[in-house]
Order: C-alpha cells, then structure tokens, then sequence
C-alpha cells in the first residue's frame, strides 16, 4: 500500500479518532501493521528502556471475548448498552461514535494493543508518569503511522477496567506487563478527515508561569 500523499502538519491535525467510518469488511494486511509499529518504535522512552511490547490481535474469539469486556465497561460509562445510542438525537457526536465503536469493536479487523513491562499500581505520581511515559509516545505514533499507511484507528482504554481478564485471555503476564491501549485498527471509509474542535490555544497556555 502506497502511503498517503500527507504533510507532517497535515498528518498532526487530521489523525483522528475514527470509529464511524471504519471498514470493517476489508482485513487489513499483517505487514503494513508490522511497518507501522517498526516506525513507532522511534518514540522516546525512558532511559531509552523500550520496554514496550505490541500484541496484535486478529482472532475472533479473542476480539469477540475482549469487545464483551469493553462493552461492559463501556455500559457502566455511558450508562446504556452499546447501540442504544444509535439513532437517538440527543447524544454528543463522540458518544454516539464511541457507541458505534462499542457495538461493533470486534468487527474491527485488526487490534494492536500496547503494553508496557511494570505496573504502576500506587506507585508515586514521577514513576507512574516514567512507565505510562514511555509507551503513549509510541501508541500515538503508531496511530499517526498507520494514518500515514492509509489505515485509521482509535484509541481506546475501556476495556482496562477488565485488564486482568483481557491478560488472561491473550496471555499477558499481567503481574509484571501494563497494557496501555487498545487500537483497533481498519482501512477508512474515505480518508479526508479534518482538524477537530480544541479548546482555543490561549485557554490552556501558561506563558513563564501558571
Ligand atoms: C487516554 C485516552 C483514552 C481513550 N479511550 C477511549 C475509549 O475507550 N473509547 C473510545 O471510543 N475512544 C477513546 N478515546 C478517544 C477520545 O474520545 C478522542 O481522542 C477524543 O474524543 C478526541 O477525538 P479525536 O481523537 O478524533 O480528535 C480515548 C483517547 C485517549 C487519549
């Protein structure tokens, strides 16, 4: 798959969230995910530690039986089953695109699920910082990879409410291994997308001091 025509700042503005319009008909090929994790592996970590480990899951079994944890916790969150929200108008855009994607998570072809060697539990805010620290910076260039590749994908985190169930059913050593984020992952239903709505620049920057 060629890679999209996009520049960096494009790239930086337009990698979004995509749950509506993933495609979930066409399997997505296994080398174009290995290339996107092998240029996430550029992130920083700390000390250089790359402790970081990427699980890529297509198996229906697997996705069906972890997409029904998230959909639990998903209910506990939203306060609805996944697919009560569709065709209601009352729900924010992202809620119900985050109901689409409850609804239909196993369907996404192909899962990459980023985990971390250490745990964090109590631990003091700088470890904890060190550890999630050195695997988000790569999930996102992941995520900005494979927009780059043509693909889209999602974050997401829901499932982690059930970490422990989602560990034994891959495999994971969940004693020793944080998983940090679930990114389902397809090809787009088109692929324009566009800057999203942000807070304005001056309602969150400190300029010297808070
Ligand atoms: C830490 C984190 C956790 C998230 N968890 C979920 C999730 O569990 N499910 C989901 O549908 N989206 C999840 N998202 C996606 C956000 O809803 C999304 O990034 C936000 O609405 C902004 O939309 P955009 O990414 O398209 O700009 C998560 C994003 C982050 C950074």
């Amino acid at each position: 798959m060629d890679m999209l025509n996009l520049s960096a700042l494009d790239l930086l503005t337009t990698t979004r969230s995509v749950r509506q319009r993933l495609d979930l008909t066409r399997a997505v090929p296994t080398e174009l995910i290995r290339q996107c994790i092998e240029i996430a592996l550029q992130a920083p970590s700390g000390s250089n530690s790359q402790r970081w480990h990427f699980v890529v899951i297509t198996d229906a079994a697997k996705k069906r039986a972890i997409a029904d944890l998230y959909r639990k916790s998903w209910r506990a969150y939203a306060g609805a089953e996944a697919g009560a929200l569709q065709g209601r108008d009352a729900p924010s855009t992202v809620a119900r695109s985050a109901d689409y994607l409850a609804l239909h998570l196993h369907d996404v072809p192909t899962w990459v699920l980023a985990c971390i060697e250490g745990r964090a539990e109590a631990a003091p805010s700088a470890q904890m910082a060190g550890l999630y620290g050195s695997i988000l910076p790569a999930a996102w260039s992941f995520m900005l990879a494979a927009r780059l590749h043509g693909l889209a994908s999602c974050w997401t985190t829901l499932h982690l409410k059930y970490e422990r169930e989602a560990a034994q059913i891959l495999g994971i050593p969940y004693d020793t291994v944080t998983q940090a984020a679930l990114i389902p992952v397809a090809y787009p239903i088109g692929t324009d997308f566009k800057p999203g709505a942000r807070k304005a620049l001056d309602g969150v920057l400190h300029q010297e001091t808070w």
